[in-house]
Parts: structure tokens; sequence; C-alpha cells
């Protein structure tokens, strides 16, 4: 994708952003925050009994990019198996969004996904909550 299109994109997961919303009864909940601006993303995570995400919702309140990034990476996570999800790496979300255009802003970039890893993280310790900062 060009660099427009790659902007494009970006908007349209801003403003028609993927799985959002509060999921009841999620097994884990996890806040993000971005110390810097303040900004901050909320993963919610259903997991299955064989170790996949079987749903997952996020909120937030931020900057363009952080906010569409955690739509984005709601769409990359759901039906993953949890060890995928850890293995993600912030390489992989820097380039579905466009490495150029986030370039100068990768803790916008990856704040949902280092939130969505805290909580498969404390998941798999038998916890139910997480807290991160990027
Ligand atoms: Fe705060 Fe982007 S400016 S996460």
């Amino acid at each position: 994708m060009d660099r427009q299109s790659q902007i494009e994109f970006i908007l349209d997961h801003f403003e028609n952003p993927r799985n959002h919303g509060k999921l009841d009864g999620a097994d884990v909940v996890s806040d993000g925050g971005n110390p810097g601006c303040g900004d901050i993303v909320t993963i919610y995570l259903k997991v299955d009994d064989d170790d996949r995400v079987r749903q997952v919702t996020f909120e937030g309140q931020g900057c363009t990019i952080s906010q569409a990034a955690a739509s984005l990476v709601t769409e990359m996570v759901a039906g993953q198996p949890l060890d995928a999800v850890l293995d993600l790496s912030y390489d992989a979300i820097i380039d579905e969004l466009g490495r150029e255009v986030v370039m100068s802003r990768p803790r916008c970039a990856t704040l949902a996904l280092g939130t969505v890893k805290a909580a498969v993280a404390s998941y798999k310790k038998g916890e139910h909550t997480a807290k991160t900062e990027v």
C-alpha cells in the first residue's frame, strides 16, 4: 500500500473501530497506558478451552494511531492461540499500519499489542486483570 492508502486504512479503523466496546464475562481485562500522553487502551479477552482467543474487544481514548492500532490488533489476534499472540512482533503491527506512516510514533502503534500481550500473560498466570505501560 502506498502512504495515502495506509493513512486511509488507519483512518478507517479509527472511524469504524472493529470489536469496540466492553465484553461482558471477559476472562481477563487489561489496561494499557502511554504515560507520555495519558492515552489508554483497555483490552477484554475471552479464552477458549484450547487456549485460543475466543473473543476480543477494546475500549480506549487517545490518538488516531493508538486507537486504530487497537482495532487492528483485535482483528489480528481473534481466534489465535495464546502463544501466537505472545509471539506476535511489534514489527508486525507497525508493518500492518504502515511503517512509513507510524515510524515516528512507535508507542502509539504498539500500545494495544502490548496491552493484549499483558492480558495473555496475566491469563496464563491465572489472573484476571493486567496493567501495563508502553
Ligand atoms: Fe498517546 Fe499516541 S499520542 S498513544
